[in-house]
């Protein structure tokens, strides 16, 4: 009965039904010819070189030696890369250092001090490009020609190849880029910004050479504009800016301080609430902007989750509890604008290996490997945020971990970075280190909508914007910071993605 109904139907096609059929086969053919057309000449991409970039890496490494919290390489596979330069080529880069899970040592002046160290040890990394395509040779020399002309103006390419990613549709990918010589930096001298501690001080510690300063990241589909700090304090008029995190945060928001003040003429009207001054050691500051009824604070929060102490056997020891928030949190809560880090402290040296040091509840984990305590207090982090941030107030920004770049050697073992005065020409490109992977897991499953301020790659370059030896009036050659950054410098463009961010939202 039925398939005799389902025959039927099937088989009676009346005259306008054929009609309607066939308009609609045509149309669907037209419009995929024309959306294929339409296609191929918006995605130039397509027909550039593609290349493949092999890897011999000195050291060996698995992702298994980041659970056994071990050295770890930094995302070291093969990928597609585009070639803006011409052909074949061969360079060898000396790989940029991420704060990396379960390092050996991480602190520069031990357990109490900032949060530096945690690298990979040295290596040396070979590239070997080999072209799989042919180019098609307009891209190319318009690329050519765009260096020639960009050479002229002062103005000078840094990065040689960039990733092939699939380009996005909408929007602008800020982390796709280059960075630009630009006379017109910095954004503030460094004599007119009181806020600089000694630590990023660079020039006030004797670093002579300046072009580290005068950088300016340029994306690759579209400009940021340039940081107009009367703009910004008219979007944080009345309101509360808050970086929460390790002294990689410090250094940002040092950076932010100095870059607002140069719009203020009386600085007097900018003053710390508490009248504390800018010391390494703490982090519990409000600066207010009297003529704009606002402040910029800094919370200093090494794991974001609270460091506590529990008794391990006779001893009361500290631990970190990862089911916790950091008790300093009510002061983040009425924020309007948050920043959050955290990433240098998770490492094997200054979380004690991970033995008896992760707490949960009342149980003190004996051992538990660096990436899976790290995800657990994101998470915890997380839930603070869902639960206490009204989106209809409040910003909030994560911002990717940054990377350092000691050479032949850790912190402590003459690790350095001294030499270098100028941005690399390349880097490892990849995804970053693992930290950043499990960020964006965590607030992708978070209710209220978290911006990553994504600085790690445009970061990669600038091996020359750290202090080095300069991070302190008397200088030790033995002991270098290639972890924080001279002020003014780097920090100063992650505030230009900040204020980008604020404007677009
Ligand atoms: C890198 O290449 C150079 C020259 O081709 C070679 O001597 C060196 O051993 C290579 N290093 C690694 C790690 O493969
Ligand atoms: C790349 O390196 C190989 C061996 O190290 C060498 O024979 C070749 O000429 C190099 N190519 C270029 C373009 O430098
Ligand atoms: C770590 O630092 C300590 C001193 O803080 C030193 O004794 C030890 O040798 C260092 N270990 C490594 C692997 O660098
Ligand atoms: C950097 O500074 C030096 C002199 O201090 C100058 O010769 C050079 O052209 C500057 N620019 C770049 C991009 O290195
Ligand atoms: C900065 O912003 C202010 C206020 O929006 C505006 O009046 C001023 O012209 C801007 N300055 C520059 C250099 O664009
Ligand atoms: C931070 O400052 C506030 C306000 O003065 C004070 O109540 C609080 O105890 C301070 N916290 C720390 C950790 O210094
Ligand atoms: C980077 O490029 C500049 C000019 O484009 C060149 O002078 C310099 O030697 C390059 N550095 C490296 C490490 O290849
Ligand atoms: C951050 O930027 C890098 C490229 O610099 C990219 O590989 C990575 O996927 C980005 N991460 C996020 C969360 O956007």
């Amino acid at each position: 009965m039925i398939s005799s109904m389902e025959r039927q139907r099937s088989f009676s096609f009346k005259p306008t039904r054929l009609l309607v059929f066939s308009f609609i086969i045509f149309s669907s053919i037209f419009f995929i010819s024309t959306f294929t057309i339409w296609l191929t000449n918006s995605t130039p991409s397509l027909h550039q070189p593609t290349i493949h970039l092999h890897f011999n890496t000195v050291s060996s490494s698995s992702s298994a030696a980041v659970a056994a919290g071990d050295t770890v390489n930094v995302g070291l596979r093969s990928f597609p890369v585009q070639f803006l330069a011409g052909s074949t080529k061969n360079f060898t880069v000396e790989s940029v250092k991420f704060p990396t899970f379960g390092t050996q040592n991480n602190s520069l002046f031990g357990s109490k001090s900032e949060g530096v160290g945690h690298h990979v040890s040295a290596q040396t990394v070979n590239f070997t490009a080999m072209q799989e395509h042919e180019a098609s040779s307009g891209r190319k020399v318009s690329n050519e020609q765009e260096k020639v002309a960009a050479g002229s103006t002062g103005r000078v390419k840094v990065p040689i190849f960039e990733k092939i990613e699939q380009k996005k549709a909408k929007g602008c990918d800020l982390t796709k880029g280059y960075w630009a010589f630009d006379e017109s930096y910095p954004l503030y001298r460094k004599d007119s910004c009181p806020f600089i501690d000694e630590g990023f001080d660079c020039e006030g510690n004797g670093r002579l050479d300046r072009n580290y300063s005068k950088w300016r990241w340029q994306p690759k589909d579209c400009d940021i504009p340039r940081f107009n700090a009367t703009r910004m304090l008219e979007l944080i008029r009345g309101k509360r800016l808050v970086f929460v995190g390790d002294s990689i945060n410090r250094n940002q928001w040092e950076s932010m301080l100095c870059m607002l003040l140069s719009a203020i003429k009386d600085p007097k009207r900018v003053y710390e609430t508490h009248g504390r001054k800018i010391t390494k050691e703490k982090g519990n500051y409000s600066f207010r902007f009297l003529d704009y009824q606002c402040t910029v604070e800094y919370y200093a929060s090494h794991f974001l989750v609270h460091e506590s102490k529990a008794r391990i056997g006779q001893k009361r020891r500290p631990t970190l509890r990862l089911d916790a928030i950091d008790h300093g949190s009510s002061r983040w809560r009425g924020a309007d604008i948050l920043v959050f880090n955290t990433a240098h402290w998770w490492s094997h040296y200054k979380t004690k290996a991970g033995i008896n040091y992760y707490q949960e509840g009342t149980l003190v984990h004996p051992r538990l490997d660096v990436s899976t305590a790290f995800r657990k207090a994101l998470k915890t982090w997380g839930s603070w945020v869902d639960r206490h941030i009204n989106q209809r107030k409040t910003k909030v920004f994560f911002r990717s971990s940054a990377p350092s770049h000691f050479r032949g050697g850790n912190w402590n073992s003459g690790g350095h970075c001294t030499e270098a005065t100028q941005p690399l020409n390349e880097t490892l490109g990849g995804t970053g280190p693992e930290k950043n992977l499990i960020t964006e897991e965590i607030i992708k499953q978070m209710k209220i909508p978290v911006t990553i301020l994504n600085i790690t790659g445009l970061s990669e370059y600038r091996i020359d914007g750290h202090p080095s030896i300069y991070g302190r009036k008397t200088q030790t050659r033995s002991i270098q910071d290639c972890s924080h950054w001279c002020l003014p410098g780097v920090p100063d463009t992650w505030n230009e993605l900040l204020y980008f961010h604020l404007q677009t939202r």
